[in-house]
Protein backbone atom coordinates (compact mmCIF):
# COMPACT_ATOMS: atom_id res chain seq x y z
CA UNK A 1 0.00 0.00 0.00
CA UNK A 2 1.41 3.35 -0.73
CA UNK A 3 0.41 7.11 -0.11
CA UNK A 4 -0.11 8.83 -2.86
CA UNK A 5 -1.06 12.74 -2.79
CA UNK A 6 -2.04 14.37 -6.07
CA UNK A 7 -2.37 17.97 -6.86
CA UNK A 8 -5.03 19.26 -9.08
CA UNK A 9 -3.42 22.37 -10.10
CA UNK A 10 -6.90 23.40 -11.95
CA UNK A 11 -9.70 23.03 -14.50
CA UNK A 12 -13.39 23.00 -14.56
CA UNK A 13 -15.53 21.32 -11.65
CA UNK A 14 -15.86 18.03 -13.43
CA UNK A 15 -13.55 19.07 -15.83
CA UNK A 16 -11.61 16.82 -18.24
CA UNK A 17 -8.65 17.30 -15.58
CA UNK A 18 -11.24 16.67 -12.53
CA UNK A 19 -12.44 13.37 -14.19
CA UNK A 20 -9.25 11.87 -15.33
CA UNK A 21 -8.18 12.36 -11.88
CA UNK A 22 -10.97 10.61 -10.35
CA UNK A 23 -10.47 7.70 -12.66
CA UNK A 24 -6.91 7.14 -11.86
CA UNK A 25 -8.59 7.78 -8.06
CA UNK A 26 -10.46 5.00 -8.71
CA UNK A 27 -7.90 2.87 -10.04
CA UNK A 28 -5.23 3.05 -7.17
CA UNK A 29 -7.79 2.55 -4.33
CA UNK A 30 -8.96 -0.13 -5.95
CA UNK A 31 -5.19 -1.72 -5.60
CA UNK A 32 -5.37 -0.94 -2.35
CA UNK A 33 -3.14 2.42 -2.23
CA UNK A 34 -4.23 5.33 0.09
CA UNK A 35 -4.99 8.24 -1.94
CA UNK A 36 -5.64 12.23 -1.03
CA UNK A 37 -6.50 15.26 -3.78
CA UNK A 38 -5.54 18.53 -3.30
CA UNK A 39 -6.91 20.70 -5.28
CA UNK A 40 -5.34 24.30 -5.90
CA UNK A 41 -8.37 26.18 -6.73
CA UNK A 42 -9.45 25.45 -3.13
CA UNK A 43 -6.08 25.60 -1.42
CA UNK A 44 -4.35 28.82 -2.69
CA UNK A 45 -0.50 28.13 -3.54
CA UNK A 46 1.30 31.47 -4.42
CA UNK A 47 4.56 31.34 -5.93
CA UNK A 48 8.16 31.57 -4.55
CA UNK A 49 8.69 35.27 -3.38
CA UNK A 50 12.97 34.34 -4.28
CA UNK A 51 13.56 36.60 -0.58
CA UNK A 52 15.48 33.77 0.41
CA UNK A 53 14.50 33.59 4.44
CA UNK A 54 13.95 29.86 4.20
CA UNK A 55 17.91 29.87 3.55
CA UNK A 56 18.41 31.36 6.92
CA UNK A 57 15.81 29.09 8.93
CA UNK A 58 13.02 31.07 8.28
CA UNK A 59 9.74 29.33 7.59
CA UNK A 60 8.31 30.82 4.30
CA UNK A 61 7.12 34.23 4.42
CA UNK A 62 4.08 33.40 1.99
CA UNK A 63 1.40 33.12 4.18
CA UNK A 64 -0.95 30.26 2.56
CA UNK A 65 -2.47 26.43 2.12
CA UNK A 66 1.42 25.41 1.64
CA UNK A 67 2.27 25.08 4.92
CA UNK A 68 -0.55 23.02 5.62
CA UNK A 69 0.86 20.20 2.96
CA UNK A 70 4.69 20.16 3.46
CA UNK A 71 3.74 17.16 6.23
CA UNK A 72 1.87 15.87 3.18
CA UNK A 73 4.46 16.45 0.57
CA UNK A 74 6.83 14.58 3.34
CA UNK A 75 4.76 11.60 3.82
CA UNK A 76 3.34 10.83 0.57
CA UNK A 77 5.47 7.92 -1.48
CA UNK A 78 4.06 9.70 -5.21
CA UNK A 79 3.20 12.98 -6.12
CA UNK A 80 0.74 12.97 -8.66
CA UNK A 81 0.57 16.34 -10.60
CA UNK A 82 -2.81 17.13 -12.84
CA UNK A 83 -3.34 19.81 -14.89
CA UNK A 84 -4.92 20.87 -18.24
CA UNK A 85 -2.81 22.23 -20.57
CA UNK A 86 -2.77 26.15 -20.56
CA UNK A 87 -0.56 27.64 -23.19
CA UNK A 88 1.16 24.56 -24.08
CA UNK A 89 2.12 23.87 -20.41
CA UNK A 90 1.22 23.02 -17.31
CA UNK A 91 -1.08 25.63 -15.40
CA UNK A 92 0.22 28.77 -13.61
CA UNK A 93 -1.50 26.80 -10.11
CA UNK A 94 1.15 23.92 -10.47
CA UNK A 95 3.98 25.67 -11.15
CA UNK A 96 3.74 28.10 -8.24
CA UNK A 97 2.83 24.64 -6.07
CA UNK A 98 6.68 23.85 -7.79
CA UNK A 99 8.11 26.94 -6.78
CA UNK A 100 7.75 26.99 -3.38
CA UNK A 101 9.66 23.25 -3.01
CA UNK A 102 12.52 25.84 -3.01
CA UNK A 103 11.43 26.42 0.69
CA UNK A 104 11.56 22.43 2.04
CA UNK A 105 14.66 22.30 -0.16
CA UNK A 106 17.95 21.00 2.49
CA UNK A 107 21.71 21.88 2.10
CA UNK A 108 23.45 19.29 -0.12
CA UNK A 109 27.18 19.35 0.57
CA UNK A 110 27.96 17.18 -2.38
CA UNK A 111 25.72 17.59 -4.96
CA UNK A 112 25.49 16.24 -8.22
CA UNK A 113 25.98 18.40 -11.37
CA UNK A 114 23.54 21.05 -12.25
CA UNK A 115 21.92 20.74 -8.65
CA UNK A 116 22.62 22.64 -5.63
CA UNK A 117 20.31 20.90 -2.43
CA UNK A 118 18.43 18.12 -1.84
CA UNK A 119 14.65 17.41 -1.99
CA UNK A 120 13.23 14.89 -0.48
CA UNK A 121 12.65 11.82 -2.54
CA UNK A 122 9.60 10.70 -4.26
CA UNK A 123 7.67 9.19 -7.10
CA UNK A 124 6.09 11.60 -9.78
CA UNK A 125 3.41 11.03 -12.45
CA UNK A 126 1.50 13.70 -14.75
CA UNK A 127 -1.79 13.88 -15.32
CA UNK A 128 -2.76 16.08 -18.18
CA UNK A 129 -6.05 16.87 -20.36
CA UNK A 130 -5.92 19.16 -23.40
CA UNK A 131 -8.56 20.13 -26.34
CA UNK A 132 -6.19 19.43 -28.84
CA UNK A 133 -3.78 15.96 -29.84
CA UNK A 134 -1.02 16.86 -32.03
CA UNK A 135 2.25 14.93 -31.78
CA UNK A 136 3.52 17.76 -30.31
CA UNK A 137 0.50 19.19 -27.97
CA UNK A 138 2.03 18.09 -24.59
CA UNK A 139 6.04 18.59 -25.64
CA UNK A 140 6.61 21.72 -23.19
CA UNK A 141 4.52 20.22 -20.70
CA UNK A 142 6.66 17.22 -20.86
CA UNK A 143 9.44 19.08 -20.82
CA UNK A 144 9.31 20.80 -17.79
CA UNK A 145 7.88 17.90 -16.10
CA UNK A 146 11.52 16.30 -16.99
CA UNK A 147 13.52 18.76 -16.40
CA UNK A 148 12.19 20.24 -13.16
CA UNK A 149 10.34 17.51 -11.26
CA UNK A 150 12.39 14.60 -12.32
CA UNK A 151 16.30 15.80 -13.49
CA UNK A 152 15.85 18.85 -10.83
CA UNK A 153 14.19 17.92 -8.07
CA UNK A 154 15.41 14.20 -8.45
CA UNK A 155 12.06 12.28 -8.15
CA UNK A 156 11.16 9.00 -9.93
CA UNK A 157 9.14 8.88 -12.67
CA UNK A 158 6.29 6.38 -12.58
CA UNK A 159 4.45 7.79 -15.81
CA UNK A 160 2.41 10.28 -17.48
CA UNK A 161 -1.16 10.15 -19.30
CA UNK A 162 -1.32 13.12 -21.88
CA UNK A 163 -5.03 12.78 -22.30
CA UNK A 164 -5.62 14.96 -25.77
CA UNK A 165 -8.75 15.55 -27.54
CA UNK A 166 -10.91 16.02 -24.83
CA UNK A 167 -12.47 19.36 -26.30
CA UNK A 168 -11.93 22.69 -25.88
CA UNK A 169 -13.31 25.09 -22.83
CA UNK A 170 -16.29 26.57 -24.65
CA UNK A 171 -18.66 23.70 -24.60
CA UNK A 172 -18.99 20.27 -22.34
CA UNK A 173 -16.30 18.42 -21.25
CA UNK A 174 -15.34 15.48 -23.97
CA UNK A 175 -12.97 13.49 -21.98
CA UNK A 176 -15.90 10.48 -21.38
CA UNK A 177 -15.64 10.01 -25.63
CA UNK A 178 -12.39 9.04 -24.71
CA UNK A 179 -10.63 6.20 -24.03
CA UNK A 180 -8.66 8.01 -21.90
CA UNK A 181 -10.78 7.56 -18.39
CA UNK A 182 -10.20 3.82 -18.88
CA UNK A 183 -6.44 4.46 -19.51
CA UNK A 184 -6.45 6.67 -16.27
CA UNK A 185 -8.06 3.85 -14.03
CA UNK A 186 -5.58 1.50 -15.31
CA UNK A 187 -2.90 3.92 -14.43
CA UNK A 188 -3.51 4.38 -10.78
CA UNK A 189 -4.49 0.11 -10.21
CA UNK A 190 -1.28 -0.59 -11.81
CA UNK A 191 1.23 2.24 -10.78
CA UNK A 192 2.71 -0.29 -8.42
CA UNK A 193 2.77 -3.43 -10.03
CA UNK A 194 5.83 -4.55 -12.02
CA UNK A 195 4.48 -6.27 -14.63
CA UNK A 196 2.62 -3.23 -16.16
CA UNK A 197 2.76 -1.97 -19.30
CA UNK A 198 4.25 1.71 -19.32
CA UNK A 199 1.10 4.41 -20.43
C1 LIG B 1 -6.52 29.39 -20.58
C2 LIG B 1 -6.62 28.15 -21.41
C3 LIG B 1 -5.56 27.78 -22.19
C4 LIG B 1 -5.60 26.61 -22.94
N1 LIG B 1 -4.52 26.28 -23.70
C5 LIG B 1 -4.56 25.13 -24.44
C6 LIG B 1 -3.45 24.77 -25.24
O1 LIG B 1 -2.41 25.44 -25.26
N2 LIG B 1 -3.54 23.64 -25.98
C7 LIG B 1 -4.65 22.85 -25.97
O2 LIG B 1 -4.68 21.83 -26.65
N3 LIG B 1 -5.71 23.16 -25.19
C8 LIG B 1 -5.70 24.29 -24.43
N4 LIG B 1 -6.77 24.63 -23.64
C9 LIG B 1 -7.91 23.67 -23.54
C10 LIG B 1 -7.84 22.84 -22.27
O3 LIG B 1 -6.52 22.35 -22.02
C11 LIG B 1 -8.76 21.62 -22.33
O4 LIG B 1 -10.06 21.99 -22.72
C12 LIG B 1 -8.77 20.93 -20.97
O5 LIG B 1 -9.20 19.60 -21.13
C13 LIG B 1 -9.68 21.66 -19.99
O6 LIG B 1 -9.66 20.98 -18.77
P1 LIG B 1 -10.90 21.01 -17.77
O7 LIG B 1 -12.08 20.41 -18.48
O8 LIG B 1 -10.42 20.19 -16.63
O9 LIG B 1 -11.14 22.43 -17.39
C14 LIG B 1 -6.77 25.79 -22.90
C15 LIG B 1 -7.85 26.19 -22.12
C16 LIG B 1 -7.80 27.35 -21.39
C17 LIG B 1 -8.97 27.76 -20.53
Amino acid sequence: MKNILIIQGGGRANGNTAQLVSSFVKGAGDAGHQVEIISLLKNEVKGCLGCNACRYGKPCVQKDAFNDMIPKIKAADLIVFASPLYFWTLSSRIKAFIERFYCIAEEDLTPPLGRYEKYPVKDCALLMTSADNYFWTFEQAVSYYKFALVNYIGFHDKGMLLAGGCGDTNGKPQIDRTPHLKSAYEFGKNIYCPDAAPV
